[in-house]
């Protein structure tokens, strides 16, 4: 188990997660930011901290968020576990299921 972003980070990224992080483990992606599932040390600093609620304990994933899990670690399969966000700079490409998600604002 880890702690999982979902979708009101989306396009908001207000980045007061990364903060609290006490392992560095919160990448930033193109339109929001990812939790390292193997990194993540589940100390839950993070999750009160963020002004959109966006952040869940897996276990407690809202339904209508559920793929924000498998999103969350999928991100990460190419990049392997490089065990700082800092170091490693942001991530160049957001997961399908979070680039598929309309815009606020958009009519389309
Ligand atoms: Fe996103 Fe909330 Fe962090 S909006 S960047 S999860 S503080
Ligand atoms: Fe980091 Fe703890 Fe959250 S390890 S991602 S602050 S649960």
């Amino acid at each position: 188990m880890t702690y999982v972003i979902a979708q009101p980070c989306i396009d908001v990224k207000d980045k007061a997660c990364i903060d609290e992080c006490p392992v560095d483990c919160i990448y930033e992606g193109p339109r929001m930011l990812y939790i390292h599932p193997d990194e993540c040390v589940d100390c839950g600093a993070c999750e009160p901290v963020c002004p959109t609620e966006s952040i869940f304990y897996e276990e407690d994933l809202p339904e209508q968020w559920s793929a924000f899990g498998a999103a969350g670690a999928e991100v990460f399969t190419e990049l392997g576990a490089p065990g700082g966000a800092t170091t490693t700079g942001p991530l160049a490409q957001d997961h399908p299921v979070v680039a598929g998600v309309t815009p606020a604002g958009s009519r389309t």
